[in-house]
């Protein structure tokens, strides 16, 4: 790799236990291998401070609540917001629903649009499409080209039709694409329309500042961003968050019930019924602090080297098909002649490579792009050069097993 490396991998690496194993581990779109700084929080909490948050009046719930408070501090300063933006959800995929059906089933009714892009994965199409189904609303699709980028004037165009949201994913987890935010959502504004961000693959890799996108909605999610499973975010503007209803009723979201019915909690505890899973919001209030340490910057061009090296050295293999933009994300989907994904991936794991294949929770891009499945390999911060290397000579072994 050409230039300065600002980001020392090889150390990187050493935080994360799981390397141990000897697996070269290319698939932290799918989900990330976790810091010992993140398993130690989440162990600490629970032996020391695990007592149920927002109850009881002891020291200890003290504690255990401020644990919990103080990572959606950390987790919205992360992102430019503030905590009474954060609401803690169980993944992104639950944030997004969260919108549908609370600010969607209020805001969209008959023959309204919901305008989305053809290269979502199924996160961000079947919550409206259910939406949809309930209210009489369309779901449209803006068209990428063959390149796997959102057309310009076909956004322009979209949004003059005033569809009542436009919800688009921040970088493609199949294609690598990754969409000016910003300026989409300045366009949508312009013509009144709200716009929700996808950002699963982006706050883990980029710097993502809410403020600065001025997005209405934006969600992630933590497993993907070196943090623990069942723990994600839904940021949205406090004006938005103030007018929805809940989704979900019970313990924590209330401020009184009679038995003849409830008031609400202010947000964003309105909107986190229920015992919530506080080791896991710790562990990843210790993730942001672990990104933090690292430099998002500094990920950021990291897997820009990464992908650059692989994909120029794809590109050079006339047996390998590739998809998506040159300029790209940490993520490579690919063929290898007509085989499948999933024998390409069979082959690799032989030879300790962690490659997803399929459709990649994305089948409507599948039929867009002409392929039933694709392979795919997605960089995080602990992949180094080697790992690299070894995926590519992996590849090349491959090829002699399919006789390509
Ligand atoms: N959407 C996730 C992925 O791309 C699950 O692997």
């Amino acid at each position: 790799m050409a230039g300065v490396t600002v980001l020392d991998a090889v150390r990187v690496r050493k935080d994360f236990p799981f390397f141990a194993r000897g697996l070269i581990y290319l698939d932290s779109a799918a989900t990330t291998q976790k810091p010992t700084m993140v398993l130690d929080a989440m162990r600490h909490f629970y032996e020391t401070s695990n007592a149920n948050v927002h109850r009881g009046i002891y020291s200890l719930t003290h504690e255990s609540t401020e644990a919990y408070e103080g990572a959606r501090k950390k987790i919205a300063e992360f992102i430019g917001a503030s905590p009474r933006e954060i609401v803690f959800v169980r993944n992104a995929t639950e944030a997004i629903n969260l919108v549908a059906q609370s600010w969607g089933a209020a805001n969209i009714g008959k023959d309204d649009t919901i305008l989305l892009t053809e290269m979502e994965h199924h996160s961000n199409i079947v919550p409206w499409q259910m939406l949809a189904k309930k209210t009489g609303a369309k779901v449209s699709y803006l068209p990428i080209t063959e390149l796997g980028e959102l057309d310009k004037n076909a956004v322009s165009h979209a949004l003059k039709q005033k569809p009542k949201l436009f919800s688009f994913t921040h970088i493609s987890n199949v294609l690598g694409t990754i969409n000016p935010a910003k300026e989409l959502v300045a366009e949508a504004h312009k013509e009144g329309v709200p716009v929700l961000i996808d950002a699963a693959q982006s706050v883990p890799h980029m710097p993502v500042n809410v403020k600065d996108l001025d997005c209405d909605f934006l969600v992630f999610s933590g497993h993907k961003m070196f943090g623990p499973f069942g723990v994600g975010v839904l940021y949205a503007k406090r004006e938005l968050l103030d007018k929805m209803e809940p989704m979900l009723g019970g313990g924590d979201m209330i401020k009184q019930v009679t038995f003849e019915g409830a008031t609400w909690n202010e947000v964003p505890w309105k909107f986190e019924a229920g015992t919530p899973n506080v080791a896991a919001v710790v562990g990843l209030g210790a993730a942001v602090d672990y990104l933090q340490a690292l430099g998002m910057e500094n990920v950021w061009k990291h897997e820009q080297k990464l992908v650059r090296y692989v994909y120029d050295a794809l590109k050079k293999d006339a047996v390998v098909a590739l998809y998506g933009p040159e300029s790209r994300a940490g993520v490579i989907s690919f063929n290898l002649g007509d085989m499948h994904g999933h024998d390409v991936s069979t082959v690799l794991d032989q030879l300790k490579v962690c490659v997803r294949s399929g459709h990649h929770c994305a089948q409507p891009l599948m039929e867009r792009l002409g392929v039933p499945a694709t392979a795919r390999i997605s960089f995080g911060p602990y992949n180094t050069k080697k790992d690299a290397d070894l995926f590519l000579d992996a590849l090349q072994k491959a090829k002699k097993v399919f006789r390509l």
